[in-house]
């Protein structure tokens, strides 16, 4: 690339050069790049894996409502399970009817325990006739009969943690007219099978719903406690328990219903500058009227209804707006809502309205949000509220993403009716359309500020994504990459997946003018209920852990410059990688085909191979005078040829559509499994064109060839033909040329420089994928002055599959150290397997 006022980075291969010491990195001071946007590395919050409730939100009570099991809005449960309204996707314009697995008597119960000693008692979790709230008018009954000791326990979000010396908060309901007994609250633990804390309460009268509270201290450390409100009973008595909750004093900043302090903070070591809430998914539901409504998330938490999330369990909507805002705010963060745009989940049920009426609903719901956010109290009934709730000045709410992961004419339509409304109106706001800005889908777009496009992926992709940016044509929109993480082939989150994500990171900090802002997805995991294969922090009720890809995140944030300056290059020819050796195959995708006259060349000889001989891996398959046929409308059908792998080898063959939306697969280097390979994609995206691709697991991956123009008509035989060498895949359609995939390869070190003009610092990252050391020397170009003492930080590990957990949490941790060699020209060796950021004292 090279554009007027853009910065310029450059390449220039020395293959020729011996050893790794004829590389160079020459920095040049005085070529200042594009700046870096403030606000370039934030958080996105979702309640997914327990983020919030079990997660930063500090309620310890879990289920304290008793409403876990109350049904996703809209939905029907039949014979264990959910059923949503069958309604058109937006997506596929078919009718959808998802649903989902539902225990109802475990989810009445979840968290909770009845124990009788001395006595006998009935519990059933229902609505009472005089419900405590009528947005959460579920509640525990308690039937004693006779003289004993009743204790209703609750174990918290897989264990309750407390801290000696440190106060909790009780806060409950009861409603047990004529209940005379004894009432004891206790926080007991488990592990060591004694009482940390209690108190003896001595309410005056429980005839009516009367709210009890307590403080209790903990006299020791604890992992793994429960709370127990024990009963003296004695004799028969009736009673209903509800909203039972149970928060420590010590709360991030001593917020009231505020956040757990662990999580919090290591959270603001990212030193995130803004975050986004309340999703992904959840803000568009499983059907829309399972989608998160930011005004039941206000007021006192036991009047807050909550909402099924579509991640399996209930969200108490205790972290809602104000208290995401009000986290905005204490981090010094700036605020993104992320806004339903009238659309389910694609993913889901994929529902939506069309109806002017109620796209004007879904519109006004934005503008309060906002106003709710900014707004003059004096002026609007939202911002009213929000200084009601006790702050009257406006909260740092800067950007509103209109949908999440949403596209497609509908969305389309939505988006510019609501851009073309909200953006005359809030000027000050940054709009955001969820799609990723190809030229395709954006061409209906009448207007948006910024895009979002999402990726999770494997580490190839992110290692060879290092330049996407670099490439990409520059648009009257800027981009903020909403959720990415490398979360395929790497254990749960190891070294290699951060390394990747690292390249990638660099590429979009180097691209600043274009990528202003970025957050990696997911953020949180309670690691006794995962939802997500990688997450960036694990927790548990005790514990939190930074995966090397936190220690990322947190050295690219911590060392943002504030503009890039010009990197030029001498690098070693990236690594050349071939095709793995594997076996042959057919498939298709949504689609019905038939294959014949199947040759396969390899080791020198030719040979037919009989219908018979390959194996239906997915798919409906038969074999019948000389025809394989596969009549499924599933995805990724795939029949392989079993046996040992090839290196190099010719497949030959005739297919032809017999229905369906696309055309046909044809497979090489497949593993065994059949897992892991590759495929030619023919007339695939909907007939749209030809490219081949990665498979993984019967899903089709990274696109590795330029896509063509190739389009499969139905009732025709094809001739097709794929020649693989180990480095290129060549496909040949009626005897013609017509795509050539390379073998991915990459490079192993990746760079970005620039300026940080607060410290009078040149800022060097550098990541080096390799697993030796990468010895360079650079040149600081354009520096009127260098410092020899700076500092050096460095993430690395011994393995590329190394990861932190929970029991070893540092094993992959940044460590500075002072320098005191850098110069004009010197030389640097980068550990293998590492990120490193130089900081160089030097005037420009
Ligand atoms: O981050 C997890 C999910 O991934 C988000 O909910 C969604 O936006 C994406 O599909």
């Amino acid at each position: 690339m090279n554009r007027k006022g853009i910065f310029i980075f450059t390449v220039a291969l020395a293959s020729a050069m011996a050893g790794v010491d004829a590389q160079s990195l020459r920095v040049d001071l005085k070529q200042r790049g594009h700046e870096v946007n403030e606000d370039m590395y934030g958080i996105f919050f979702e309640e997914i894996n327990h983020a919030g409730d079990g997660g930063l939100y500090a309620e310890m009570v879990q289920n304290r409502g008793f409403e876990e099991h109350v049904l996703p809005r809209g939905m029907v449960y039949r014979d264990g399970k959910i059923y949503a309204p069958n309604l058109p996707s937006y997506a596929t314009h078919e009718k959808a009817d998802w649903s989902d697995k539902w225990d109802m008597e475990a989810k009445k119960m979840l968290g909770w325990r009845v124990e009788a000693e001395g006595c006998r008692v009935a519990h059933e979790v229902s609505e009472p006739e005089y419900p405590l709230h009528k947005n959460t008018p579920n509640a525990m009954k308690l039937e004693i009969d006779g003289a004993g000791k009743v204790t209703l326990a609750n174990s918290g979000y897989w264990g309750m943690a407390v801290k000696e010396g440190e106060k909790y908060d009780l806060r409950f309901y009861l409603n047990a007219p004529g209940y005379k007994g004894i009432l004891t609250v206790e926080i007991y633990d488990v592990e060591k099978g004694k009482t940390v804390g209690s108190e003896t309460l001595h309410p005056a009268s429980l005839d009516h719903w009367t709210e009890l509270t307590a403080t209790l201290q903990a006299a020791s450390d604890a992992r793994h406690c429960e709370l127990r409100i024990v009963f003296g009973a004695s004799g028969q008595s009736v009673m209903w328990v509800d909203y039972v909750s149970l928060f420590p004093q010590n709360t991030f900043k001593g917020r009231e219903n505020g956040l757990r302090k662990d999580v919090a903070e290591i959270l603001a070591g990212l030193q995130p500058q803004f975050m986004r809430w309340p999703g992904g998914c959840i803000v568009e539901g499983a059907t829309l009227d399972n989608r998160v409504r930011w005004k039941e998330t206000l007021g006192d938490p036991m009047t807050r209804r909550g909402e099924w999330s579509l991640w399996g369990y209930r969200s108490t909507y205790g972290f809602g707006y104000h208290e995401f805002l009000q986290f905005c705010e204490d981090l010094g963060m700036d605020g993104m809502f992320v806004a339903n745009a009238a659309l389910g989940c694609s993913f889901r049920n994929g529902d939506y309205t069309d109806d002017p009426a109620e796209l004007e609903r879904y519109l006004q719901d934005i503008r309060d949000a906002i106003d709710y956010a900014i707004g003059d109290p004096s002026e609007n009934e939202w911002a009213r509220r929000r200084a009601e709730a006790g702050h009257a000045e406006p909260f740092p709410l800067k950007y509103v993403e209109i949908g999440n992961e949403n596209f497609g004419p509908v969305y389309v339509r939505h988006f510019n009716y609501m851009y073309g409304k909200l953006k005359k109106e809030y000027p000050q706001i940054v709009f955001i359309n969820t799609m990723g800005g190809n030229d395709d889908e954006m061409k209906d777009v009448v207007k948006t500020d910024m895009v979002d496009p999402h990726w999770y992926v494997n580490p190839d992709f992110f290692f060879g994504a290092n330049d996407l940016f670099d490439k990409r044509q520059r648009k009257d929109f800027t981009v903020y990459v909403g959720e990415y993480a490398c979360n395929a082939e790497v254990g749960s989150g190891n070294m290699l997946a951060a390394l990747s994500e690292a390249a990638f990171m660099l590429g979009m900090e180097r691209n600043g003018d274009m990528v202003q802002m970025a957050s990696y997805a997911p953020l949180l995991v309670n690691v006794n209920q995962p939802n997500w294969a990688c997450n960036l922090i694990w927790l548990d009720s005790y514990r939190t852990m930074g995966r090397a890809s936190y220690y990322v995140q947190k050295m690219m944030a911590e060392n943002r410059p504030d503009y890039n300056v010009q990197v030029n290059l001498t690098q070693t020819e990236p690594e050349k990688k071939s095709f793995q050796e594997g076996t042959v195959g057919v498939g298709t995708w949504n689609t019905q085909a038939e294959f014949r006259n199947i040759r396969l060349t390899a080791r020198g000889s030719t040979r037919e191979v009989s219908i018979q001989e390959l194996q239906g891996r997915r798919g409906t398959w038969k074999a019948d005078a000389g025809v394989l046929a596969q009549s499924s409308s599933e995805n990724c059908t795939m029949s392989a040829l079993p046996g040992e792998g090839y290196e190099e080898y010719t497949m030959e063959l005739q297919a032809r559509k017999t229905g369906g939306t696309e055309g046909f697969f044809v497979f090489f280097g497949l593993d065994e499994a059949s897992r892991k390979g590759y495929v030619f994609n023919i007339g695939g995206w909907g007939n749209s064109g030809t490219a081949a691709q990665t498979v993984d697991g019967f899903s089709t991956g990274n696109i590795i060839s330029p896509t063509v123009p190739v389009t499969i008509e139905t009732g025709r035989w094809y001739d097709l033909k794929v020649e693989v060498r180990k480095d290129a895949a060549t496909l040949y359609v009626d005897g013609k040329e017509m795509c050539v995939a390379h073998a991915p390869s990459f490079a192993k070190q990746f760079f970005a420089a620039g300026y940080d003009e607060q410290a009078g610092e040149a800022v060097i990252k550098v990541v080096n994928a390799d697993t030796v050391p990468y010895k360079t020397r650079l040149v600081l170009d354009g520096a009127a002055k260098v410092n020899a003492s700076g500092k050096v930080i460095t993430l690395k590990a011994d393995k590329a599959t190394d990861e932190n957990t929970l029991d070893e949490p540092e094993k992959i941790v940044p460590v500075e150290k002072a320098y005191s060699k850098f110069a004009r020209k010197f030389s640097y060796t980068f550990e293998p397997l590492s990120v490193t950021v130089l900081r160089v004292k030097t005037t420009r």
